[in-house]
């Protein structure tokens, strides 16, 4: 079959592997339909992650149809259009019974603080993912749903990470009615963040970013009142000038490890790998909540310490919630509101590639070129 694979830092390309097999009698074989790449992709195309290993296939994002199942396997049939959460997760753990499906305890014999995600490097178990023909789905009967017929593919595929992320962003927000909510990043998991905060009750939504294309889509997609912090000497001072000199309620770090805005944090992290990311988003987002705010943090940042401004934070009693989302707990509340129009996910797409065409897709995500915000891989198995 085809798959992408890693080839090291900035390459990537196309190549023949073996079609996965079942290993375990729960597991299901999925042909791919439709993919994604995600901006967390990226943390491994610039080589961030650690153990990221060369002939590793990415992909955590991908709806498809099943192909094979194993013995054991109950819920699903071939033939099933279903669509997989980026986590792998037993179900039955105490983590998973506790609905922290993204840090099960079960899934990743490499880590202990993160559970199992497809394709994101052996530091999350070293399963390989969806960009690709056909992946392997362990634990069939936990992780994937039958997606429902009145639900189109495009919309599928962006319920399997990014709505989800966005959602459960906002959700770890604690909003409360006519709060104020500050976005950092205006990516696929910022602007989902942003138009559920609105679902949540805020009061006021705004995003910041230095694309002027995707503060764009945060004004239309989100209806969100928007800042390029290229524009402002002092972002930080310009969102308390905004707020009664108090802060937001609530900001969301939507920009993660590889956040631009201090040079010092970008060499030392990016170049240097001195610290797991760059935390100018996380910082600012400390800096411009109020205190006794909420920061919750999506953006994803590697296993190493980083320069957070973790005493203002104490000082200011902030509450600080963050986590990988646990995407089939958002679900049901998700199937509802894209069921009755309240999202359309799909909205944000803006290019559709074949997966021969995929190291093309990771370069201009990476370089940001042609307005991309979200990018598809369709593909259409030959094996
Ligand atoms: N927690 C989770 O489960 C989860 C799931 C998906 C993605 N993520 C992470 O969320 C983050 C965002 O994902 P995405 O797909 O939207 O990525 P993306 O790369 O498309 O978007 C990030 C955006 O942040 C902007 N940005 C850079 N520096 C900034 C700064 N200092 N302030 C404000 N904006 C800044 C960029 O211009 C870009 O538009 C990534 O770190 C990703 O790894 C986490
Ligand atoms: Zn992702
Ligand atoms: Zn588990």
């Amino acid at each position: 079959m085809k798959a992408m694979t890693y080839r090291g830092p900035y390459r990537v390309r196309v190549e023949e592997k073996d079609r996965p097999r079942i290993e375990h009698p729960n597991d299901a074989i999925v042909r791919v339909a439709l993919a994604a790449i995600c901006g967390s992709d990226l943390h491994l195309y610039h080589g961030m992650m650690p153990d990221t290993r060369v002939g590793h296939t990415f992909g955590h994002e991908f709806i498809g149809v099943v192909d094979e199942v194993g013995p054991s396997v109950e819920n699903l049939q071939v033939g099933d259009r279903v669509m997989v959460p980026f986590n792998v997760f037993c179900g039955t753990c105490f983590f998973c019974a506790r609905g922290l499906y993204s840090n099960c305890h079960n899934v990743n014999p490499n880590a202990t603080a993160v559970g199992g995600i497809y394709g994101y490097s052996h530091t999350t178990g070293g399963y390989d993912g969806g960009q690709a023909e056909f992946v392997r789905v362990p634990f069939a009967d936990v992780g994937p749903s039958k997606i429902p017929d009145w639900m189109e593919d495009e919309d599928a595929v962006l319920l399997t990470d990014a709505l989800a992320t966005g959602y459960f962003g906002a959700q770890l927000g604690d909003i409360v009615e006519g709060d104020v909510v500050i976005v950092f990043g205006s990516g696929p998991v910022g602007l989902f963040a942003a138009k559920s905060a609105w679902l949540m009750g805020a009061g006021r939504v705004i995003v910041i970013d230095h694309l002027e294309h995707r503060l764009e889509k945060a004004r239309t997609f989100a209806q969100a009142e928007t800042y390029n912090f290229t524009e402002h000497d002092d972002i930080v001072v310009k969102m308390k000038k905004i707020t009664d000199f108090l802060g937001a309620d609530v900001a969301i770090d939507a920009v993660g490890a590889e956040a631009d805005g201090n040079l010092i944090q970008h060499v030392t992290s990016a170049k240097l790998k001195l610290q797991g990311g760059s935390p100018v988003a996380l910082n600012w987002a400390i800096d411009s909540v109020r205190k006794g705010g909420t920061v919750s943090v999506m953006g994803a940042y590697g296993p190493l310490f980083s320069a957070v401004k973790f005493g203002d934070a104490m000082n200011k009693g902030l509450t600080l919630r963050m986590n990988q989302c646990p995407v089939k707990r958002q679900w049901p509340r998700l199937f509802e509101h894209v069921h009755n129009g309240h999202l359309k996910p799909s909205d944000i797409v803006t290019h559709r590639i074949p997966l021969e065409h995929i190291a093309e897709g990771y370069h201009m995500f990476s370089a940001k070129l042609d307005g991309m915000i979200k990018p598809l891989i369709t593909v259409s198995a030959t094996s």
